[in-house]
């Protein structure tokens, strides 16, 4: 089932034979990787990577708006990264807060809604404010949706929605056996997003590394060896030509 998309911009359906232009991803996710090694490569700090991976977000959102994606999920923190260095956290966290007070008036002025996903409980003080305060600003726009798996991991996700369910069990609100695969997604924390058509890792890896396991059930993934700050809007196209050509199934027998 291949999503319709009446929002394409000329652009793409000048390039591209009209069958591809339809078949735009509503949603895709991200996984942002290879700061480190994109500033190694030339003998610079891996904060230095992470301020360019800033700049590549930037444009892989206004891609995604110019080719009618409505949603980008970009993994940016996981739980398991609370394990390195606390110089490297830091470095990331200052860069962060810097994100939050210099982007939101653009996302908000952009119309752009923004979400996070992810245990916040960890963060310092100050960032939680700015996160709830960019979350609320931006709670009505609906142009695009931006969302960023921050301090995520998604067996961490399961985990939490397990326990609201028990929760509900116990206070005898909901039986066991009433359980449904709604009931779960709704549980998660992306309970009011679609899942993701395509997700993207950037990097050479070739993993999820804790990243939406449950809403990738039927997600097509496209894996590159480009480094997150090199991926650009010509290695972003690609991707949305590589996922174009894509048939999705879903279980059912061949169309
Ligand atoms: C991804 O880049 C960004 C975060 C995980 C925060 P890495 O920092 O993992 O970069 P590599 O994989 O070491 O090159
Ligand atoms: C995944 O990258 C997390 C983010 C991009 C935020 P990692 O670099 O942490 O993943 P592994 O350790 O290679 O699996
Ligand atoms: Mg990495």
């Amino acid at each position: 089932m291949k999503r319709q998309d009446s929002i394409v911009k000329p652009l793409l359906t000048d390039r591209w034979p009209l069958a591809a232009a339809n078949s735009i991803p509503r949603h895709v996710a991200v996984i942002m990787d290879g700061n480190g090694r994109w500033a190694k490569s030339r003998g610079l700090p891996r904060t230095a990577g992470h301020k360019k991976g800033a700049d590549a977000l930037r444009n892989i959102m206004n891609a995604c708006r110019n080719a009618g994606v409505s949603y980008l999920t970009i993994y940016a923190f996981s739980s398991e990264n609370w394990k390195r260095p606390e110089s490297e956290i830091s470095d990331l966290m200052q860069l962060l807060r810097h994100y939050l007070q210099q982007e939101l008036e653009t996302l908000h002025e952009n119309k752009v809604r923004l979400r996070f996903i992810g245990d916040l409980s960890p963060l310092v003080k100050d960032i939680r404010a700015s996160i709830d305060d960019a979350v609320e600003v931006t709670a009505k726009n609906s142009a695009f949706n931006l969302t960023v798996a921050l301090s995520y991991g998604a067996r961490q996700e399961i985990l939490r929605a397990a326990r609201r369910l028990a929760e509900k069990i116990s206070s005898g609100a909901l039986k066991p056996e009433n359980i449904s695969e709604e009931d779960i997604s709704r549980s998660l924390d992306t309970s009011d997003l679609p899942d993701p058509d395509l997700l993207i890792r950037t990097g050479g890896e070739q993993r999820l590394s804790n990243f939406l396991l449950w809403q990738s059930a039927y997600t097509e993934f496209y894996f590159t060896e480009t480094l997150w700050p090199d991926f650009g809007q010509a290695h972003f196209t690609e991707a949305l030509k590589d996922y174009a050509r894509r048939e999705r199934r879903y279980g059912t027998a061949e169309a």
